[in-house]
């Protein structure tokens, strides 16, 4: 049997290997990660509770509804709940008595004050689950943490729980992207188990057990080692992107196309061209602040020149941000002062309602306070960029939103924004010039319309 959502559950074949009943599994955090991985354990047939601090987001979760925009998940949330699978509740001591191993899925967001990671949330998830653990039981911290938080989490636990050293911390760490969770939670790369005990190493076996039947690769490593897989994972791809984005900004003095350049390398297989688009850099909930935290930890631990690199990697990655803007301006006239700009994106990429650090909305935020008047666009993401910049002019149709635009930029690369028809938008616009933030549109194309068009590292 397979993990493939539609065979149905596969946890009954796979544990029957050595005979052990399936592990019954709680998620703590129901947020992005969270939600995901209780969903996608119910459907591959596990028993699951989810908890949550958040009242209203377990009611709505077990109203069958997902609080946040992710392709194929309403449908798989529908059918675990329909499966009598799966729960939510605010009740860690319910939690605490139903699960065998638990998982950690709380943020860790970037701290208001520095650029370290804000443990308070893991802290609090451990500490309040572990007051009620009376039991043998495994914590999974799934969570991206700075290295050594499994070591003091362990510590933690067993001071707290009732059941001491019956209860032993691993880590899990999660690799799954916005806009593809479920397929990346079901038919992961790879599981890379941190344990201190085979016990716990069998635990996740199990717990794993229709992922690992498909042939999905399991890597072992002490709780240090898989702390540090993750970060290390987001800072290659974050380091691979600003790479990019370098080569760009020499283009851009010398006057060749980056996006040609990227081409030639793909060709090359030990490069490789995924996480090689250049154009407006990488935002949201991870890449920026697991850098950011990594090099803090680093530098806190006495190894900061290793990593050093990585606050060049943020500062090309913020620069392309103020390159846009500068496009805009350069499009405009010289001035952004009551010019009509129309912003296609808010989403930090498509197929996400997320806004975390979105160079799209960041780069909309510019231009408002440089004096344009700034309607913006979004698939999925308006509502959130509203509620937290109602500064901005927010619109539901692109082509109503170019209405007597004086620029459009491109911000975040949609498929709907790719298809748009340069002449359609051209009997729309007061001008016809558009940056395009993201290579997502044909250059010939639509300078044949009429169109100026403009696209960072490009002649
Ligand atoms: C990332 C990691 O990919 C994932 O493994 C980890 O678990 C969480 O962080 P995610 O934040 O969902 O996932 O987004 P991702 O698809 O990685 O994109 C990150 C940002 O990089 C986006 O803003 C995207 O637009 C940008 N990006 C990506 C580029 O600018 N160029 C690229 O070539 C690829």
């Amino acid at each position: 049997m397979g993990v493939n959502a539609a065979q149905g559950p596969t946890v009954a074949a796979a544990a029957a290997d050595d005979g052990a009943p399936a592990p019954r599994l709680t998620v703590v955090g129901t947020g992005y990660l969270g939600a995901t991985h209780a969903i996608c354990m119910a459907v591959l047939g596990f028993d699951v509770l989810g908890v949550d601090v958040d009242a209203g987001k377990v009611d709505r979760l077990n109203e069958g509804q997902v609080p946040f925009f992710e392709p194929g998940l309403p449908e798989l949330l529908t059918k675990a709940l329909d499966s009598g699978r799966l729960r939510f509740t605010t009740s860690f001591a319910e939690a605490a008595d139903f699960g065998d191993v638990h998982f950690v899925c709380v943020g860790t967001p970037q701290r208001p004050d520095s650029d370290a990671a804000d443990l308070r949330y893991v802290d609090s998830a451990v500490e309040e689950l572990a007051a009620h653990l009376r039991r043998r039981a495994l914590v999974v911290g799934k969570s991206t943490v700075p290295v050594g938080t499994a070591a003091r989490l362990t510590e933690l636990v067993r001071r707290v729980a009732p059941a001491g050293d019956e209860v032993e911390l691993a880590w899990n760490p999660e690799f799954l992207r916005e806009g593809f969770a479920v397929d990346d939670t079901l038919r992961p790369d790879r599981l890379v188990f941190g344990v201190s005990s085979e016990w716990a190493e069998k635990q996740l076996r199990a717990a794993f057990a229709p992922v690992i039947a498909e042939g999905t690769p399991v890597v072992v490593t002490d709780l240090t080692t898989a702390e540090l897989v993750k970060v290390a994972a987001n800072s290659f791809l974050a380091t691979k992107i600003s790479y990019i984005n370098a080569m760009a900004e020499v283009c851009e003095t010398v006057g060749g196309d980056v996006t040609q350049l990227a081409e030639a390398l793909a060709y090359d297989d030990r490069i490789g061209g995924r996480f090689l688009s250049p154009g407006l850099g990488f935002g949201g909930g991870c890449l920026p602040k697991d850098i950011r935290a990594f090099a803090h930890r680093a530098e806190e631990l006495g190894v900061g020149q290793a990593v050093g690199f990585l606050r060049e990697v943020d500062a090309i990655n913020k620069r392309r941000r103020t390159r846009t803007v500068d496009l805009v301006r350069e499009l405009a006239g010289g001035s952004l002062h009551g010019v009509r700009v129309t912003a296609l994106g808010a989403a930090f990429k498509p197929n996400s309602d997320d806004i975390r650090d979105a160079p799209a909305l960041d780069v909309a935020r510019s231009l408002h306070r440089m004096g344009a008047v700034v309607t913006v666009v979004d698939p999925a993401a308006t509502d959130n960029a509203r509620r937290c910049h109602p500064e901005l002019t927010y619109a539901t149709d692109a082509l109503a939103a170019a209405a007597g635009a004086d620029v459009v930029v491109l911000l975040t690369e949609w498929n709907e924004f790719r298809h748009i028809d340069p002449d359609a938008m051209g009997a729309a616009v007061a001008h016809r010039r558009i940056v395009d933030g993201r290579h997502a549109l044909d250059a010939a194309q639509w300078r044949a319309a009429g169109w100026e068009y403009r696209a960072l590292g490009r002649p």
